[in-house]
């Protein structure tokens, strides 16, 4: 693979009218509920396929139908493809596109908070298979994404909640101002500096995926706050029941305490990250469901494992992180059972 690809893309901030006007006559994928509310105002003649809404849309079966419509569009080398709408409909359409006739421009036109801060960004695409997330993908930066927090408006409460749990993470790990303005008032849909945040998150994850496009330098594993622990109760809550931005929003609180017992995070910062969340409308406590060894061994299937013991992100102090390596399960165990 040409490693020397760049992984970032050309962010245009434009309002939904300009995105849907700029997909004129571009094979565009979109979900249900998005074509819901946006399909009308797309130009006339945009070919438009619209896909179940949902996590299992990103599979091989949906990865199939996108190169056959396209096909069935006539599409070639030369032409584009556009993703309106999640992560979901971003990650498939952005493999497919990677893939159809050894790789197509891609427009990404985010339409959830999640991706427009993170899943949109980063070049990296995929689909699940039946053994586990992500597992099949590449990695491709889009051509161009238009990003338009107008879409939010339409977005269900639970899923802007959701992502709010990433922005969370960006002010946490490298953002203290942004920390701060989240701690004294949380994000919502209509909150007059969402635009800001938005971008401020965004020029965050470009400045981690540009140090460290191929997550070999530890820069852009920073990302990963919350991940290690909230992927393993994501997967063992069964995909589906929370959402990823509660997962992750668990796995912060969790992680920041292990931090705060290994002697790595400042005392006192889980209590204001955890209460913070709390208003913010995000779960924080890891579910009593989920036995603390069963989430250990799911840590160690984890594919982002490094050698030995496990790899965390870990916040020093609001705003700052370093990741740290082979931290023993049984910590993390001990860290996890004084839930
Ligand atoms: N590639 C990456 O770097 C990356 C990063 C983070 C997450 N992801 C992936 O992203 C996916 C999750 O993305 P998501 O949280 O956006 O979920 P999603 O794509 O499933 O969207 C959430 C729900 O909101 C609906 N929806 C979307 N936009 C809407 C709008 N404007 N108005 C009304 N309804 C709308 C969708 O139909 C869906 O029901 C996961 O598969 C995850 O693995 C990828
Ligand atoms: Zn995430």
């Amino acid at each position: 693979m040409g490693r020397s690809v760049r992984l970032t893309a050309p962010v245009r901030y434009v309002t939904v009218d300009e995105a849907l006007s700029s997909l004129a006559g571009t094979p565009t994928v979109t979900d249900e509920n998005v074509a819901r509310h946006y399909a009308g105002r797309l130009p006339p003649r945009t070919p438009l396929l619209v896909l179940p809404a949902g996590e299992p849309t990103k599979s091989l079966e949906y990865l199939h139908q996108v190169w056959s419509w396209l096909l069935s569009q006539g599409a070639t080398r030369k032409s584009r493809v556009a993703a309106l709408g999640g992560g979901v409909v971003g990650d498939l359409v952005g493999f497919a596109a990677s893939t159809f006739m050894r790789g197509i421009p891609l427009v990404q036109v985010p339409s959830t908070l999640m991706a427009m801060v993170d899943s949109a960004h980063g070049g990296k695409t995929g689909i699940n298979l039946p053994e586990g997330k992500n597992l099949a993908g590449t990695f491709s930066a889009p051509s161009e994404v238009l990003l338009a927090v107008g879409f939010l408006a339409t977005l269900p409460q639970r899923e802007f909640v959701s992502g709010t749990a990433e922005v969370w993470k960006y002010g946490a790990i490298g953002n203290p101002a942004l920390l701060d303005r989240l701690i004294a008032s949380p994000l919502g849909p209509r909150s007059p500096g969402l635009g800001k945040t938005v971008r401020e998150c965004v020029r965050a994850k470009a400045a981690c995926v540009r140090a460290d496009p191929w997550e070999t330098k530890g820069v852009r594993a920073s990302l990963n706050f919350g991940h290690t622990i909230g992927h393993a109760i994501e997967a063992l809550a069964g995909y589906g029941e929370l959402l990823h931005g509660e997962a992750v929003a668990m796995g912060m609180v969790a992680e920041s305490g292990l931090g705060e017992r290994i002697g790595v995070t400042e005392r006192g910062f889980t209590e204001r990250l955890r209460s913070g969340l709390l208003r913010q409308g995000l779960p924080v406590a890891v579910p009593s469901g989920l036995r603390t060894e069963s989430l250990i061994e799911q840590m160690a299937r984890d594919k982002k494992r490094t050698g030995e013991g496990l790899a965390f992100s870990l916040v020093t102090r609001a705003g700052e992180c370093k990741l740290v390596e082979g931290v023993e399960a049984g910590e993390v165990a001990a860290s996890l059972d004084s839930r």
